[in-house]
């Protein structure tokens, strides 16, 4: 008999029950939802293929571009078929202005461009949407594991329908903290070590996974407890900000500003243990 349930996370009896009726159900939702779920198609299609291209010499490289790029432009074609008037954000085309100037979407056809070209099932979708400057919704999709994070401003955040809650850890020495680095040529790397050596001294382990949206999303489900990176895009965090915060987390800049989108780095994590991490970062840079 073939297994009824086609994701990893098989939910228990009185979890599919009690799970299927909390999902965020809105018109806004169901745009960001479908637009995500049409670019996934290709983009898993793709993935599939990769495992053939990492023998040849130069790699997967301009595939993974191609790939890129045709997520973008259904994500781009949907969102702007169902809300003609945003703004878009777009990490592979721009910003395309919209005639309604108080939303804007932040789209990441490809977070995990590495993982993905190294044949890494560890990438997602990232659509966030800004209404006048706040973000008010997300929705982060990792196709390889099926995993589905949404939030809607004041309506919660969920996994595949089930309601998220940041973790409840409360001792940095049983923490485990995600963070990004930058990559080659790019950001301050004796700075990124600074931190990470205070980290690691006092945290119950350290994690580079390699999606910042992803980061954020594992944090507002309480896999990771913190999580912090610096020179990042509004695609990256848009969606996982509110994601964290809907689930009852925190999130400020890297260095505890209130304001991440705007700084473009992020410190997130439960209310007992985000006040130590900014803290902490501080303390290295001192
Ligand atoms: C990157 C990933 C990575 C982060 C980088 C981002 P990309 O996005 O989110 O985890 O460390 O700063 O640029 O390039 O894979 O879309
Ligand atoms: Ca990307
Ligand atoms: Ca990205």
């Amino acid at each position: 008999m073939l297994w009824p349930y086609p994701h990893r996370i098989v939910p228990t009896f009185f979890e599919s029950t009690r799970t299927l009726q909390a999902m965020i159900s809105s018109p806004l939702m169901t745009v960001m939802v479908d637009a995500v779920r049409k670019a996934a198609r290709g983009l898993k299609r793709d993935y599939g293929e990769i495992e053939n291209l990492q023998v040849s010499r130069k790699g997967p490289g301009n595939f993974v571009s191609a790939a890129d790029r045709k997520a973008e432009e259904v994500l781009r074609d949907a969102l702007m078929k169902a809300r003609p008037g945003y703004g878009l954000v777009l990490e592979e085309s721009g910003i395309v202005e919209g005639a309604d100037k108080s939303h804007t979407w932040h789209v990441d056809p490809l977070d995990g461009t590495t993982n993905f070209l190294h044949g890494i099932p560890h990438f997602a979708i990232s659509v966030g949407l800004e209404r006048e400057g706040q973000i008010v919704a997300g929705v982060i999709y990792d196709p390889a594991k099926d995993e589905l994070f949404v939030a809607e401003r004041g309506k919660g955040a969920y996994l595949n329908n089930r309601r998220l809650r940041v973790s409840g850890r409360v001792d940095m020495a049983d923490a485990l903290v995600a963070y990004g680095s930058p990559y080659l040529g790019r950001g301050d790397h004796p700075k990124l070590l600074r931190e990470v050596a205070a980290v690691m001294a006092v945290s119950g382990g350290i994690r580079r996974f390699g999606s910042a949206a992803l980061d954020l999303a594992y944090v507002a489900c309480g896999r990771s407890d913190l999580y912090w990176e610096r020179d990042l895009q509004t695609w990256d965090i848009a969606a996982g900000i509110i994601l964290v915060r809907e689930a009852g987390g925190f999130v400020s800049s890297a260095d505890g500003g209130a304001e991440p989108l705007a700084a473009r780095s992020v410190a997130a994590g439960n209310e007992h243990l985000h006040g130590d991490l900014v803290k902490l970062l501080r303390r290295a840079n001192a």
